[in-house]
């Protein structure tokens, strides 16, 4: 969804096209997030903000930029605030008019950029109305721009982070923004509640890499006395008699910041961030940054202490190497993201699993009346593909719940149960209002995430991340079997001291060593799968079948495929097909169905006669040690054999392939498909 980018220099001279280069590539790197038109603002020659902003796609953006001859983009800067946004259209269609950001007024004295939705905004803007002030937009946004130059000619005297601070404290729902103003050069604050948010730290010398980096507050160098407060950002150790010493950097003048709705968008230049948490207000001025909270006591104003991290992302994993789209790249990636997400926890020879996130709550866990799995879209298919073997393994009810029905439907939730709430980004509104939602009511809250640092990641009281990698795509692929196999780690974990299970995890446990290989086997069946899309591309509909273990199968792959190709394709449970589905059946419908030698192998086959005998033409997934189904099937794809539990990692892959595959020959645009979005942080 709308992605956040802005970038300040202090003392660090840059030319304003190096400038616009930054923030262009700043969008590049947030494209994935799916969006629909863009827009910067920075300051031009005459010390004026300047505004540019178009429909469709950050190219177009660009290539309006480069097309002004008027933006003295030669002129270098000591300093500087300049702001940039991609959106995805939530109040009024896409249009310049509508992209942010947006602007106060005629003379754009106060601009901001915006993400997520301010529920109230009606009322402020009925408010601001009354006030004689006028519209130009069908955004939400706007009335933030709006609501902070009233404030401020009401209340001249206020510094520009209390002015945000007031915006903040009018605003309901979710949101995540970033001010600029002409009033206020060189400054540049923001502010979240509910929508990611984090800062960039780029300083000349270096941070001393044994030392905890950290950004303090001059009040804490005043308790050392002996240092003058010349800077905030430094180090801190913790000497023997628990006191704790703040060094500041020595030549800290130049400073270069970024605010980013994630990491990925200034990775290139620093990988030094400051999470935000909701209601800071952070506030850049004179190259110092200050985090300040929205709701706090009158009489302590002072600014918060936060540490530092240091990520440890890679710009490689963000870039799309040799592969045609950021989704292509993350299927043939799985090899090694699955391994990614064993690596260090599963121990293959004496059979052990260690989730380190979670090790000190599984006493707790094992005393619990349910487990319950909690997701959206993908996320929620990898937890209909585990809930039988977390059943059989943990020996508990385990319950599946999409969050936004979760939330509908008010389900109750008591003091032992144990929620897990599975997100690949770690921000997706609905899930994360449903953990809020049980969390209220005493639940133990497990985040099954791919994204370090996430909302859901430090709303949770324990968690395993899942180690997939950047997953850019905005269709989820690597992220889907990592969160699938750390799901099946948690049941091997919960079942370790039950010797009546031991034969059972040891087969689940030697599948898991033998998945990396087998993996890379079902990729090499590109060229088949290929093949297959050349024949499907064209069809009007696709009917993905199967039963047990692949259930969550059929629906996933059901859902690449309307997601990517926009064809519309259903995910059948092959237990119900004589309840309806049967009906769609003829010569001229495509129907993939998956059948693997597990204990539903029998009723499986049924089921493709029930289809050939209709005359449906099945293309049949199954094993390679299988030479029985391919007879009937019209054509089929062989994946090496598995344990029944795990068959669902091999099975997806193809499905994967096939759905970028019609993709491409249908001409769609792989990585942003049309109305989505990877990181949906609305309701
Ligand atoms: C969006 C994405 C899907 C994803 C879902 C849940 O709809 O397009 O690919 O599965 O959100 O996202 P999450 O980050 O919570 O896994």
């Amino acid at each position: 969804m709308c992605g956040i980018f802005a970038y300040i220099n202090y003392l660090e001279p840059k030319t304003r096209k190096e400038i616009l280069q930054f923030l262009i590539s700043g969008l590049q790197r947030l494209e994935y997030r799916g969006y629909d038109s863009a827009g910067i603002a920075f300051d031009n020659a005459e010390g004026k903000t300047e505004i540019i902003r178009q429909s469709g796609k950050v190219k177009v953006l660009e290539n309006e930029i480069w097309s002004r001859d008027d933006l003295s983009v030669d002129q270098s800067l000591d300093i500087h605030v300049a702001i940039a946004h991609t959106r995805w259209a939530t109040h009024g269609a896409p249009s310049p008019i509508n992209s942010h950001p947006q602007r106060s007024d005629e003379k754009q004295e106060f601009v901001v950029i915006h993400n997520g939705i301010v529920t109230n905004y009606k009322d402020i803007k009925q408010f601001l109305t009354k006030k004689g002030l006028t519209f130009e937009s069908e955004t939400d946004t706007e009335i933030i721009a709006k609501l902070i130059k009233h404030i401020h000619d009401n209340h001249p005297d206020l510094t520009f982070r209390e002015l945000v601070e007031q915006v903040a404290l009018q605003l309901e729902g979710a949101f995540a923004l970033v001010f600029k103003s002409i009033l206020y050069p060189g400054q540049c604050v923001a502010t979240r509640r509910g929508s990611p948010l984090l800062v960039g730290i780029k300083t000349k010398s270096s941070l001393s890499s044994d030392h905890i980096p950290v950004l303090f507050s001059s009040k804490d160098l005043k308790r050392q006395k002996d240092i003058t407060p010349t800077g905030l950002i430094g180090t801190k150790i913790q000497r023997s008699d628990s006191t704790t010493e703040f060094t500041p950097l020595s030549d800290h003048a130049e400073v270069e910041y970024f605010y980013a709705s994630d990491a990925s968008a200034f990775i290139e230049h620093t990988n030094r961030v400051i999470f935000l948490e909701d209601d800071d207000v952070a506030a850049i001025e004179d190259g110092r940054l200050t985090i300040h909270r929205v709701r706090r006591d009158f009489d302590d104003k002072s600014p918060l202490t936060r540490e530092i991290i240091t990520l440890k992302l890679e710009i490689q994993a963000i870039m799309k190497g040799n592969f045609s789209s950021f989704m292509q790249k993350e299927i043939f990636e799985q090899p090694e993201s699955v391994f990614n997400t064993m690596r260090g926890r599963v121990n293959f020879e004496n059979e052990t699993v260690i989730l380190g996130g979670i090790k000190d709550y599984i006493p707790e866990i094992k005393r619990c009346r349910r487990l319950i799995l909690i997701g959206c879209g993908t996320s929620y298919h990898s937890a209909i593909a585990t809930r039988t073997i977390l059943e059989e393994l943990t020996e508990l009810p385990v319950m599946v719940e999409l969050a936004s029905d979760f939330l509908d439907n008010e389900r109750p939730i008591y003091r032992d149960d144990v929620c897990f709430f599975i997100s690949q980004s770690g921000e997706t509104a609905d899930t994360l209002m449903a953990l809020k939602y049980c969390k209220q009511r005493g639940a133990l809250i497990v985040g099954i995430t791919n994204t370090v640092g996430s909302s859901i990641c430090r709303e949770s009281h324990c968690g395993v991340h899942v180690n997939a990698g950047p997953e850019i795509g905005v269709a989820s692929t690597k992220a889907y079997t990592s969160q699938f196999i750390s799901l099946v780690m948690f049941a091997l974990v919960l079942s370790e001291d039950r010797i009546s299970m031991r034969p059972r995890r040891t087969e689940i446990i030697q599948g898991l060593k033998m998945l990396p290989d087998q993996i890379n086997s079902v990729l090499k069946l590109d060229d088949q799968v290929k093949a297959i899309a050349e024949e499907l591309y064209t069809k009007g509909s696709i009917m993905i079948m199967g039963r047990g273990y692949n259930h969550a199968t059929c629906l996933e792959g059901a859902l690449k495929i309307k997601e990517l190709t926009y064809i519309p394709s259903e995910g059948v449970l092959a237990g119900e097909l004589k309840h309806g589905p049967l009906a769609l059946v003829d010569e001229a419908m495509p129907v993939i169905m998956i059948v693997t030698r597990d204990k539903v192998y029998t009723k499986c086959m049924n089921a493709v006669q029930q289809v050939t005998a209709r005359g449906g033409r099945p293309i049949v997934i199954c094993e390679e040690n299988d030479n029985e189904t391919p007879t009937m099937a019209y054509k089929h794809l062989k994946i090496p054999h598995v344990v029944d539990c795990l068959q669902g990692i091999l099975t997806v892959i193809p499905l994967q392939l096939l759905s970028y595959h019609i993709a491409v020959l249908r001409g769609c645009n792989v990585d942003c498909p049309r109305n989505l979005a990877k990181s949906v942080t609305t309701e």
